[in-house]
């Protein structure tokens, strides 16, 4: 079969592995280090060790701490001036996916030969120039955004537009599972559901389903499913904390490979338009959008819920397997105490039809969906949950 599978040059999974940050950098040959991060993680202190590090051996760091949930474009245009000003060689994102999102971008806008506008670099495969060499570390087991080719980025009309290129995946990803032991509990389910999603939506992606994500998404799955409720229970689980951290990164290695589909499709807009996290959007519309699919991807959701459920699995139809997954998942929210009515959250009736209007924008991410979704299907999803 044909496929094109590109990830991460060098991954380190090693709880505590920013401590020696500079030690994994040498390669590099950077003098003028840029972190990008959030004023929540700078006032956790969670960076500090990763700076520590990297100024004991005379690098010169500046810390940018402007990213805000759902970056901005603005944010990130003042964010790559700032980076250009102090004369950056190397881009860290430090934080979730609102940080490594806006990191990647700032390693392109900053890089000394750039002439594009970040107007141009929208759509898929519009970047044509380098970018400067880009680290990425995560302190939320969620989005994958350290090794996939996606930046998301809200617009000045409010929706939400994504970058995607090649020359986003990061050169180097560290997955340091101690910088997730304090990740308060509804941000751990949150950004638990949205790997999870990551996951099955590349298992079922239509146009780009390959066997190298499809082992991907398989193995984050089981990660998580076994590890979301232990670190729901017990933040302070490592273990389980780096079985999530672990489990994050292979969903958004698989789906930077086979992408994600109408699920995101229809959570964006919840996103962009109400400033609800990310993984919460999604939650929000996972099952009625899992019970659309069922005509078209039942087969698939059954060796989902083989793989997470053998024992009982064993046995049943293909039907009543997808159904166990869609339970299955069901349970994981209810154990998240995720409230999953889009009224609980905001969001006025009166906007349904705009949303699915909205949603049908995303065509980037619907001709991913293994069946065709069209605009009163997406009023109708939305309806059924609101
Ligand atoms: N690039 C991709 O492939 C991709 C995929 C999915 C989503 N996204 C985007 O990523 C963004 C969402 O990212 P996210 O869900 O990781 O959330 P986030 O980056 O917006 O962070 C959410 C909150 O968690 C806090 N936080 C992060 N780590 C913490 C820690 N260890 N301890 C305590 N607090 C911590 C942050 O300060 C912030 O307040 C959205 O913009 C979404 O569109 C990108
Ligand atoms: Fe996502």
């Amino acid at each position: 079969m044909n496929l094109r599978f590109l990830s991460v040059t060098t991954l380190i999974s090693e709880s505590g592995c920013t401590v020696e940050l500079s030690e994994h950098l040498k390669t590099f040959k950077a003098t003028s280090v840029f972190l990008v991060t959030d004023a929540g993680i700078d006032k956790l202190g969670l960076a500090e060790p990763a700076i520590t590090s990297l100024t004991s051996t005379g690098l010169r760091v500046t810390v940018d701490t402007q990213v805000t949930a759902d970056p901005s474009e603005e944010q990130i245009l003042k964010i790559a001036d700032h980076a250009k000003r102090v004369d950056s060689d190397l881009i860290i994102g430090f934080g979730g996916g609102s940080s490594m999102d806006a990191a990647k971008l700032v390693a392109l806008l900053a890089c000394p030969d750039q002439t594009q506008t970040i107007e141009q670099m929208y759509g898929v495969d519009q970047v044509t120039g380098n970018r400067l060499p880009l680290i990425q570390i995560p302190t939320t087991a969620g989005t994958g955004s350290e090794v996939t080719p996606v930046a998301i980025v809200t617009r000045p009309d409010q929706t939400k537009s994504g970058v995607v290129s090649a020359k986003l995946i990061a050169d180097m990803a560290l997955l340091d599972a101690s910088l997730t032991l304090g990740l308060p509990r509804h941000i751990t389910a949150e950004t638990g559901i949205d790997a999870m999603v990551h996951a099955i939506e590349a298992y079922t992606s239509k146009r780009l389903k390959n066997p190298i994500s499809d082992m991907h998404a398989i193995k984050a799955l089981q990660l998580i499913h076994g590890a979301l409720p232990k670190t729901l229970s017990h933040g302070d689980d490592l273990a389980a904390r780096g079985d999530m951290l672990l489990g994050a990164c292979l969903a958004g290695q698989a789906f930077a490979n086979a992408p994600v589909a109408a699920v995101h499709a229809l959570a964006y807009p919840l996103g962009a338009r109400y400033h609800l996290a990310h993984g919460l959007t999604n939650a929000l519309v996972l099952l009625k959008v899992l019970e659309f699919n069922l005509s078209h991807a039942s087969a698939l959701y059954a060796e989902l819920f083989a793989a997470l459920e053998p024992d009982q699995a064993r046995g049943q139809s293909v039907d009543k397997k997808a159904a166990m997954l869609i339970d299955l998942l069901h349970a994981h929210i209810s154990e998240a105490q995720i409230k999953t009515r889009l009224r609980d959250h905001g969001v006025n009736q009166r906007d349904l039809d705009s949303l699915a209007s909205d949603a049908m924008q995303q065509t980037r991410l619907l001709i991913n969906n293994p069946r065709e979704m069209v605009e009163a299907d997406a009023r109708r999803i939305y309806a059924e949950v609101w």
